[in-house]
């Protein structure tokens, strides 16, 4: 069994953020997301691992490398261009060989692991097999539609009018009979190879595709607010660890991860907070579900429910919530007058200010 991991993509909904950085990399309790999907793969017992990379290629195999540091062996494959979840599996055919694989999308987040369904998948008869799971809006997913004994009938890729509230995950499982799939279907009008059509072309060819619904969490980070709901629901696990140093003034209450070299001087921090290394937090406050990377300065200063990544300064601003802000980036206040805003903002990005 190996692993087919992507990596690549364009990342549109997060812009202006990939445009300089690879989505699979912002940190989900300071963490790459896609180091999550990494480690569960290697505790699911695989070794093996084709990485999918794109534009963003140098930026993943600098912080991934060979997959040493997760006991993993990894193999980068370019893709020239995002052309679907498909093309992936086409491009990875000579990689793959005729062995059964897992493909895994870069920036899926699934707790629990995948490795009970790895192992079911070893011990059943199946062609391919998909997770699916009830979503509030399952219009931005690929969603299945199911019989009443649980068969899957239909499958469509982001459809206007769902059939179902079951959106596929981001984890599939396949045998070789996939890169039949995959030859054999076109693009679809957005101009992509969609994974939902090869599965498609497998139960229509008579091919046994098996899903299972599972109801614990996942998320596909590829929104804003899906990035903070999945650092929220990372952060309500963690252990308080103060490598850091704390100053006498400062109020802590709930669980706190300090990391080595970062200061607190009279701060109130509610947890669930993490802090990075190297941080510099002065008369401010971090309200619960907040994620500052390494290397950040914040001076009087509140946020909270938010990720700031690494080497980013706040100053004097009052009151930050459910953001996102990239690296090195500063926000602080305006000359006092003439009372306007002054901002210096990257194609694509998002400011709501009030008043
Ligand atoms: P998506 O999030 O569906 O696509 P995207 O990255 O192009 O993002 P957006 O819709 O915001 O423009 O992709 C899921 C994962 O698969 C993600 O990690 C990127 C990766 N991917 C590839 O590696 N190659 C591809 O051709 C596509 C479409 C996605």
């Amino acid at each position: 069994m190996k692993a087919l991991v992507l990596a690549g993509g364009r990342g549109t909904r997060l812009r202006p953020l990939t445009n300089t950085s690879a989505k699979q990399l912002f940190p989900v309790a300071n963490k790459p997301v896609l180091f999550y999907g990494l480690e569960a793969i290697r505790d699911a017992g695989i070794t093996d691992v084709g990485m999918i990379v794109g534009d963003t290629a140098a930026e993943i195999r600098r912080v991934v490398g060979d997959g040493a540091q997760f006991g993993l062996r990894i193999t980068y494959i370019p893709q020239e261009a995002p052309l679907g979840l498909a093309h992936c599996v086409l491009i990875a055919r000579d990689y793959l060989g005729d062995d059964d694989f897992v493909m895994y999308l870069g920036d899926n987040f699934l707790i629990g692991g995948i490795h009970d369904m790895v192992q079911a998948f070893g011990e059943g008869d199946y062609s391919a097999q998909i997770l699916l799971t009830p979503v509030d809006d399952p219009r931005s997913y690929g969603v299945a539609q199911l019989n009443r004994s649980g068969q899957i009938v239909g499958l469509a890729e982001k459809p206007d009018e769902p059939a179902s509230d079951l959106a596929i995950v981001g984890v599939y499982l396949f045998t070789r009979a996939v890169h039949d799939a995959v030859r054999a279907i076109t693009p679809s009008p957005r101009g992509e190879l969609e994974i939902t059509d090869a599965l498609q072309w497998l139960i229509d060819t008579g091919h046994h595709v098996h899903s299972h619904v599972i109801t614990g969490y996942w998320k596909d980070t590829g929104r804003v607010q899906d990035m903070l709901e999945c650092n929220r629901m990372v952060l309500e696990s963690i252990e308080t660890r103060l490598a850091g140093t704390v100053d006498g003034r400062t109020e802590i209450t709930g669980r706190v991860v300090l990391e080595a070299g970062a200061v607190l001087e009279d701060c109130v921090i509610r947890g669930p907070v993490v802090i990075g290394a190297d941080s510099k937090i002065t008369g401010s406050y971090l309200g619960p579900f907040t994620s500052i990377g390494a290397g950040c300065t914040l001076e009087d200063a509140e946020i909270e429910y938010s990720i700031v990544m690494n080497s980013s300064a706040i100053r004097g601003v009052a009151r930050i919530e459910a953001s996102l802000i990239g690296k090195g980036v500063e926000v602080m206040p305006a000359r006092r007058a003439p009372n306007t805003h002054q901002l210096v903002i990257g194609d694509h990005s998002t400011v709501r200010l009030r008043g």
